[in-house]
């Protein structure tokens, strides 16, 4: 196992009503900016629980942050922060609320001259607004980790700190019944990445984050075609495991002291970034495909993989990693997301454009072992066709 330090300060009050607890989370005499997306959790009953647990406190809202939040929306809440002194930020949403609250608290007490750096260049921040999260889509991890990822201009790209890991998250999985079932689905198959992205690698004898990772999969594997069956759709213990394993799948704890890939992931911010396609279903599309073209690097977990999350045992290695993959295949698809370029009216004549995006923000090295270049990026795209 690697050495690692790890540490994951975010309070999480988990579980139905459980809304009502950032009354004792806020300070009263906090002036408190409550962020929002499109309006869900008006029509949803989450908006007049947060209204009930601030009533202690003086408190202005800004709304309007779309999915990818975007740079140009979130700069507009800066003007805001300063006309009224805010000193908390509360994001009530999914991850793009949640993410976007992030750039806004470290924007805001920037001292460079222009916030797009801390992005762009990775600039330093000294300092960033508290924050306290309300989710309502269990996806991104976000809540309790210290990413986030910002668009402008069709340029998706993350930035990390942990002056942005929210101090504490509400996750309440009953605020998930009115999502859709692309939502959910979205947010169960971004999880399942996430935790393949820091599991499907080589093996460093960590034993403990292996198979705390084959439990989160198992888990989404189990509980996720549950949330859209409709004799299951409203059960409350399917809904709070899939919101607990998207909160464990990346709030650090089995990425510590193992090797992480994420080329998926940084392929699928191309995706999005260019054919505005949601991210989850980016990464269906393309985690088949790295798990084929990186076979060989990734052939002892891949086995491990077929044999504990899949139950495989009979076979040749290769027929084991074949039948693993396409049970994976499977999966997505019974969670009604694509699994090729082709199901999002995609084709070869889009790759060169995605493989010279990769190459403008410096993706020329990713995976585990630094070896998915732009040449294999492309073979990936191309498999993925
Ligand atoms: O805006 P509203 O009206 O709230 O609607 C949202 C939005 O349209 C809706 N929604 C959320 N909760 C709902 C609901 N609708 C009904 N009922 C509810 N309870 O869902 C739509 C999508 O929301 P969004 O926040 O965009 O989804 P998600 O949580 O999947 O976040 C995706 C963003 O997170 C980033 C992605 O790149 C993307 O920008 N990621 C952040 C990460 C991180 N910070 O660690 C890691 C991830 O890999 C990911 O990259
Ligand atoms: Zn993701």
């Amino acid at each position: 196992m690697n050495n690692f330090s790890f540490e994951n300060q975010t309070r999480i009050h988990f579980g139905e009503g459980q809304i009502s607890a950032i009354t004792g989370e806020i300070p009263s005499d906090a002036k408190v900016l409550v962020v929002y997306g499109g309006g869900s959790i008006k029509s949803n009953g989450v908006y007049d629980q947060v209204v009930s647990a601030l009533k202690d406190n003086t408190w202005f809202e800004f709304s309007g942050i779309e999915p990818n939040p975007k740079y140009d929306t979130l700069i507009k809440a800066l003007p805001l922060i300063k006309q009224h002194g805010i000193d908390y930020i509360l994001a009530v949403g999914g991850g793009s609320v949640v993410d976007g609250c992030k750039f806004i608290a470290a924007a805001a007490l920037f001292a460079g001259d222009d916030p797009w750096d801390i992005v762009a260049k990775q600039a330093k921040i000294e300092a960033a607004l508290p924050i306290g999260v309300v989710l309502t889509l269990p996806a991104t991890g976000s809540e309790t980790n210290i990413g986030s990822v910002v668009t402008r201009n069709g340029t998706k790209l993350p930035f990390m700190d942990p002056l942005v890991r929210p101090q504490f998250a509400v996750l309440d999985p009953a605020v998930t019944l009115s999502l859709s079932d692309r939502q959910i689905s979205n947010g169960v198959v971004d999880a399942f990445i996430h935790t393949m992205e820091q599991y499907l690698t080589y093996d460093v004898k960590g034993k403990v984050q292996d198979r705390f990772a084959e439990g989160l999969l198992q888990t989404l594997i189990e509980e996720g075609p549950k949330a859209l069956a409709e004799e299951t759709k409203t059960d409350l213990d399917v809904r709070a495991n899939i919101m607990w394993s998207a909160t464990m799948a990346l709030n650090g704890l089995i990425g510590s002291g193992v090797p992480q890939d994420w080329s998926t992931h940084m392929i699928g911010h191309e995706l999005t970034g260019e054919h505005e396609i949601d991210h989850a279903r980016t990464l269906s599309i393309v985690l088949p495909a790295v798990m084929k073209v990186c076979q060989q690097a990734k052939q002892g977990k891949l086995l491990q993989y077929a044999q504990r999350v899949w139950h495989i045992t009979e076979g040749s290695d290769d027929q084991k990693i074949a039948q693993a993959i396409k049970l994976t295949e499977d999966f997505f698809q019974s969670m009604g997301m694509p699994i090729r370029l082709s199901d999002v009216d995609l084709n070869e004549s889009n790759i060169d454009c995605l493989v010279k995006r990769l190459e403008q923000h410096g993706m020329t090295a990713l995976g585990e072992n630094k070896d998915i270049t732009l040449d294999v990026s492309r073979q990936i795209l191309q498999q993925a066709i």
